[in-house]
């Protein structure tokens, strides 16, 4: 059987766990493809570095046009990561004719549309498993498990390094978020840049691809309202715990009746019975709502080597029997000729919110935070006041199911109040429909 013939672009982590799954999983990979894989020429800006033992010296060069050009490569395989120089990489190597595969979800959440185009139109397959949720097999599920159902909604933990924070902070008590962000970073989960990580913007990236895939509409990461989960304070995690509710960094996309999509990643209270609230540590999780299949999820790690490099090598697979039976673009990108999405405005959303209050414990007060929270109609469901000493009492009010637009003006007036001392925290309560 002729080879496949790769070129990779990027060798750190990810690259060396592609050799590595390359090399010890070879016999089983080539019985699966119908021929074996070869990686001939690894793109590195440091040639000489020691990249382990499944990295050949004598493959890494710095000159990518070459290997862009090399007629003897059918797949590029793209793990360098950032959104240029690579996207030029994947561009070159499409208008070469390859085939490409990609981890790079910065990348295909913000020119996915533009890179889909033209694949289509050079006739070669984009294939992007590893963008999203690293080893969880959401892409191929959305794009062909599910393609003959209707995606309602998705919800899911798909940032790691946020949910190994927020599983920390509930585990151990009085646990601070920079304490457990620490914790993340020494075990290596998070970003270069940890904001990506805290701030949402990673799950932002993902949910984008993700939303794009599961409705079929042109989704544009400035279109997904996102909030970090840097606010969430170990007192939130306590009192969360006390009303019966774990906090999770949710990225969630669900389709409203009339057309428009909900597209939202923020930190949210769910009860501690809910499917996702079960999901700790660095894992990943998606919940999908089909209209004809109902519930299902998908759960496992989103990052690290050997995760991510099974969804790459699966790709490669996939690309790799396209090439053999001569059907590449088999599987068109949902989102080709679709209509740019619309998004509810943020302040539409209704939902029960979890208000963290700080005071001075004066009288009149409680009054004065109800009514102005009855003047926009917000109404409290629950409460708990607790005093601590000469420090600021603590207000918690949980509330039945308001809009966010009325609940952000109460606050910002609350705020404004003199016997508040510390700006409100504000979280958003995430019911168990999906
Ligand atoms: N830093 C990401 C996470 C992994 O924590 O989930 C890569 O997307």
């Amino acid at each position: 059987m002729s080879k496949i013939r790769i070129g990779l672009i990027g060798c750190g982590v990810v690259g060396q766990g592609i050799m590595r799954l390359l090399h010890e999983h070879a016999d089983s990979i080539e019985a699966r493809l119908g021929s074996p894989i070869e990686v001939r020429r690894i793109v590195a800006r440091n040639p000489t570095r020691d990249r382990g033992p499944y990295v050949d010296r004598k493959w890494v060069t710095v000159d990518a046009d070459a290997v862009l050009a090399d007629p003897d490569i059918d797949i590029i395989v793209e793990v360098m990561g950032g959104i240029d120089p690579a996207d030029g990489y994947i561009r070159r190597a499409m208008e070469h004719g390859k085939s490409v595969v990609t981890a790079n979800k910065a990348l295909i959440a913000d020119r996915g549309h533009e890179l889909f185009e033209l694949a289509a139109t050079r006739g070669v397959d984009l294939y992007f498993e590893a963008a999203v949720a690293g080893g969880v097999p959401v892409i191929r599920v959305l794009r062909e498990a599910l393609t003959s159902d209707r995606v309602v909604a998705l919800k899911g933990i798909i940032n790691g390094t946020s949910n190994y924070i927020l599983s920390r902070m509930e585990e151990q008590a009085g646990l601070s978020f920079a304490d457990a962000l620490a914790e993340a970073q020494s075990r290596g989960y998070a970003e270069a840049d940890p904001t990506l990580d805290v701030g949402g913007g990673d799950a932002c990236h993902k949910l984008a691809i993700l939303a794009t895939l599961a409705f079929g509409k042109k989704v544009g990461i400035e279109q997904v309202a996102t909030e970090g989960i840097e606010r969430v304070s170990a007192v939130d995690m306590a009192f969360a715990k006390r009303f019966g509710f774990t906090v999770k960094p949710l990225a969630i996309g669900r389709a409203l009746d009339d057309g428009r999509l909900d597209l939202r990643v923020h930190p949210a209270l769910i009860g501690s019975r809910q499917v996702l609230a079960s999901i700790g540590g660095a894992l990943n999780a998606i919940y999908i709502d089909g209209a004809a299949v109902g519930p299902s999820m998908l759960s496992g790690l989103g990052a690290g080597a050997l995760p991510t490099a099974v969804s790459v090598v699966s790709d490669i697979v996939d690309v790799g029997r396209n090439l053999r039976s001569e059907a590449r673009g088999r599987v068109q990108h949902t989102a080709r000729g679709a209509e740019p999405a619309l998004v509810q405005d943020l302040s539409d959303h209704e939902c029960r919110f979890f208000l963290r209050f700080s005071v001075r414990d004066e009288s009149g007060v409680l009054g004065r935070l109800a009514g102005l929270l009855g003047d926009e109609h917000v109404s409290i469901e629950q409460m708990v006041q607790e005093g601590q000493g000469d420090r600021p009492t603590a207000v918690v009010m949980l509330t039945h199911p308001a809009g966010e637009g009325g609940v952000r003006r109460a606050v910002e007036r609350i705020d404004a109040l003199p016997e508040v001392v510390e700006p409100t925290h504000v979280l958003r309560i995430e019911e168990d429909r999906p």
